[in-house]
C-alpha cells in the first residue's frame, strides 16, 4: 500500500504515559501534566448560572423518518436546522443492526480490558498517528488528555494499516470492518438529505464524499480520582466533514459549546451522535457549524466511545462550494486537503508550544475539529470587500486557557468590516438576540 494514502503518513505523537496505566497507580495526587486549571473557570460558565444541561438537549433526527417519503419532509427540515443551529444531533433509528453496534461496544471494552503489553502491539510508531496511544502530543510541555485511543483509517480499504488493527478480541477485525460499511450507508444518507436542504444537486455532499476517508477512533477514559481537574478530551472540533459517535457504556461525558456553557450530551442507548465538522463548515460557506466540544471523566467508572470520521480524499478541494456563497461572500479560501492537513498538524504543534492542548480529532483524525484548520500560512488578499475568515477551530486555537472561547460567541460573527482582531464571520445582528454574555455582544 502506497504511504501517500495512508492517514499515519500525516504525523506522528510524542509518546506518554499509558493513562488507563496511570489511573491505575495513582491514588489522590493527579500528576501536573493532566491538570487542567482553566476547568475552574470555564465550568462556571452557564446560561444565566444554571445548569444548561435542564435548559437544553440536542435535537433528535429519527433516520427512519428521513429515509420514508411520508415523513421525509418534515425530518428533513428537522435536520437542516439541527445543523444550521446546533451543529450536533443524535441519531436514532439508524438501521445499523443491533447486532453490529452491541458487537462492536462489546470487542471495544474487551480490547482496552486487554493487558498493556497486549494493547502495546499495536501501538503508534513515531510519526504516525494510527494506532494505540496518544493523539496529538507535540511537546513536553502540552498538558495531557485523561485518555488513550486507538486509531484506525477503514474505509476505502486501501487506506488500511492493518498493523495497527487489533487481533484480540478475534472478532475485532471483521466488526470494525462491517461498522465501517454501515457507518458509511448512514453518512450517504445524511449527506444526501443535507445537499437537499442546501438547496444543492442531491449527490453534490455525497459525491464529495464518497471516495472519502473514513477513520475510527476508539477513546477510553478511565476513572480519575479528581475527575474535576483533567478532561478527556481536550476542547476541540473535528476537523473532518462529518463525525458519527457511538458510546459504549452509560458512563456519560461528552459536552459541546453552547452559548458561552458546556452544554452536556446524554447519549441514547444505540443512537448515533452526529456533528458537523470543519470541512463541512467550509464547504457551506459557514452556513453549518463546526461546534467545538470536549469530554470530562468521572471518579467512579471508565468511559468509552467510538468516533467515526468521514473525510475527503487526497486530491479534493476544501472550500465553499459556489452556489452556498451567497451576499456574505467567501468566508473560507480555498486550500487542498492536503495543504489542509498540513496545516492542522502546523497548528496542533503551534498550539502545544503555547501549552494549550487544542486538538484536531480528525481522522486523519486529524486531529480534530479536529478535523480542520485551514489556512497555513497568510491567506491572500481577500477579493475587495470581503474578509477571509479561518475556521473556528483556527480561532479557537488562539483563545487563552480560562478565557470563553469565541467559537460560540457572537462576537466571532459580527458582520465583516468591523473592527476586530479576529476574522470574523459574516451575520446579522439577530444572531446575538439571545447571547448572554455581556462579553460577546457590545
Ligand atoms: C472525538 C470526540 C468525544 C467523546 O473523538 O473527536 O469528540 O465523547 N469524542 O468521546
Ligand atoms: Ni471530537
Amino acid at each position: 500500500m502506497s504511504d501517500e494514502v495512508t492517514i499515519g503518513g500525516f504525523g506522528g505523537s510524542l509518546r506518554v504515559d499509558n493513562v488507563q496505566a496511570l489511573a491505575g497507580r495513582v491514588s489522590s495526587e493527579i500528576p501536573e501534566r493532566y491538570v487542567r486549571p482553566e476547568r475552574k473557570e470555564e465550568d462556571a460558565v452557564d446560561v444565566n448560572g444554571h445548569d444548561v444541561s435542564e435548559i437544553y438537549s440536542i435535537p433528535i433526527i429519527d433516520f427512519s423518518r428521513l429515509a420514508n417519503p411520508v415523513s421525509s419532509k418534515e425530518e428533513t427540515a428537522k435536520l437542516h436546522s439541527a445543523c444550521e443551529d446546533w451543529g450536533f444531533f443524535q441519531l436514532v433509528n439508524h438501521g445499523v443492526p443491533e447486532e453490529i453496534i452491541n458487537r462492536m461496544k462489546q470487542n471495544t471494552e474487551e480490547f482496552f480490558k486487554l493487558p498493556l503489553e497486549e494493547k502495546e502491539a499495536f501501538a503508534q510508531l513515531p510519526g504516525q498517528i494510527e494506532g494505540y496511544g496518544q493523539a496529538f502530543v507535540q511537546s513536553e510541555e502540552q498538558k495531557l488528555d485523561w485518555g488513550d485511543i486507538l486509531f484506525l483509517g477503514t474505509l476505502p480499504p486501501s487506506v488500511r494499516q492493518m498493523r495497527f488493527w487489533p487481533t484480540n478480541p478475534t472478532s475485532f477485525r471483521e466488526t470494525i470492518h462491517e461498522y465501517a460499511i454501515e457507518l458509511k450507508k448512514v453518512s450517504d444518507l445524511l449527506l444526501q438529505k443535507m445537499s437537499q436542504n442546501l438547496g444543492l444537486e442531491p449527490e453534490k455532499l455525497y459525491d464529495l464524499f464518497n471516495d472519502g476517508i473514513q477513520a475510527i477512533r476508539f477513546n477510553y477514559y478511565p476513572p480519575c480520582p479528581s475527575p474535576e481537574k483533567v478532561l478527556g478530551l481536550s476542547p476541540h472540533s473535528d476537523a473532518v466533514g462529518l463525525t458519527l459517535l457511538l458510546q459504549v457504556n452509560e458512563q456519560q461525558g461528552l459536552q459541546i459549546r453552547r452559548k458561552g456553557g458546556w452544554l452536556p450530551v446524554k447519549a441514547l442507548p444505540q443512537a448515533f451522535i452526529v456533528n458537523i465538522g470543519d470541512i463541512v463548515e467550509i464547504l457551506t460557506n459557514g452556513r453549518y457549524k463546526s461546534i467545538e466540544h470536549r469530554a470530562v471523566v468521572s471518579n467512579e467508572k471508565e468511559r468509552l466511545s467510538v468516533a467515526g470520521f468521514l473525510s475527503l480524499r487526497i486530491g479534493r478541494m476544501v472550500e465553499p462550494i459556489p452556489e452556498l456563497v451567497k451576499e456574505e461572500g467567501l468566508l473560507y479560501r480555498s486550500i487542498t486537503f492536503e495543504e489542509y492537513v498540513a496545516d492542522l498538524f502546523k497548528r496542533v504543534q503551534a498550539d502545544s508550544r503555547r501549552s494549550q492542548a487544542s486538538e484536531k480529532h480528525f481522522f486523519p483524525p486529524a486531529p480534530s475539529a479536529s478535523g480542520r484548520r485551514l489556512p497555513r500560512r497568510p491567506p491572500p488578499d481577500p477579493p475587495p470587500n470581503q474578509t477571509w475568515v479561518r475556521p473556528t477551530s483556527q480561532i479557537r486555537a488562539r483563545v487563552p486557557p480560562g478565557l470563553i472561547d469565541p467559537h460560540q460567541s457572537c462576537d466571532q460573527r459580527r458582520p465583516a468590516g468591523r473592527t476586530n482582531p479576529r476574522p470574523v464571520m459574516s451575520a446579522t445582528r439577530a444572531d446575538h438576540a439571545d447571547c448572554t454574555n455581556p462579553r460577546h455582544c457590545d
